[in-house]
């Protein structure tokens, strides 16, 4: 293919009175991400192009946008494997507001986050130690190792059904976030990330789509991270039933 089309979303709501596509064309190079075309597209044809972007190698999660509709990081992404048919088409990530082009404004997605306590809380000191040892079978301490390589990207937030048709629903990323700390045996804040986690719009609104496990770019499977959440409050509520 001698030259790729790039099909943008372009909105500036400071300016624009709606959201429009603007094309681009260029020439591939093997080995060309869609982040290092993004740069080269803002240096050489037009700088007026808004898109986050930090690390370029998949670590800080700045860079998911939608990629021909699949939310995903630019910097992951090889052209020749996303232009499929010739053209690329990018758009910011779906369920945030735009704040220019590819930029939106996460603030609802940190405030979620935030809202399960993503650190650890922990209980008395176990004396004699000192140190606070982890103690777990090394199968368990992978899943809790997998879920805390989390960077925030909010591809699977973008792709979660759920969270399209319920606002409130804190998401897969912060769920996550608080499965990491709830099977930490040196964590005691169960009580209180219960009220955000057993509620409707916490881990009872997911409904095991598995867009979330599908989406993340660095293999965090969500939607087990959110049924091992449901578990643990299932089996409480039985245990309260059981001694009521
Ligand atoms: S630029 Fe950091 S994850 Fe892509």
């Amino acid at each position: 293919m001698d030259e790729i089309s790039f099909r943008i979303f372009r909105f500036d709501p400071s300016r624009d009175a709606e959201a429009r596509y603007q094309l681009y064309r260029i020439r591939p190079e093997p080995g060309l991400t869609v982040l290092s075309a993004l740069v080269n597209l803002r240096e050489e044809q037009d700088g007026s192009l808004a898109f986050r972007a930090s690390c370029r190698s998949g670590i800080c999660g700045s860079d998911a946008m939608l990629i021909n509709g699949r939310a995903r990081l630019a910097c992951k992404t090889q052209v020749a494997e996303a232009a499929g048919d010739g053209t690329v088409t990018l758009e910011p990530l779906r369920g945030f507001p735009v704040l220019k082009d590819l930029v939106v404004d996460q603030s609802d997605f940190w405030e979620k986050l935030v809202r399960v306590k993503p650190w650890l809380i922990p209980g008395p000191e176990p004396a004699p130690e000192r140190e606070r040892l982890m103690r777990l079978p090394a199968q368990q301490f992978d899943e809790l190792s997998r879920a805390s390589d989390c960077i925030f990207c909010a591809c699977c937030y973008a792709e979660c059904p759920m969270e399209g048709r319920h606002r409130a629903y804190l998401g897969p990323a912060a769920l996550v976030k608080a499965y990491r700390f709830e099977a930490d045996p040196r964590d005691a804040g169960s009580a209180e990330r219960r009220g955000a986690l057993d509620h409707p719009d916490g881990v009872w609104r997911c409904h095991h789509v598995f867009r979330c496990t599908e989406a993340c770019p660095k293999e965090i499977d969500a939607a087990w991270a959110i049924q091992q959440l449901q578990r643990r409050l299932a089996a409480r509520h039985l245990r309260l039933k059981g001694d009521a």
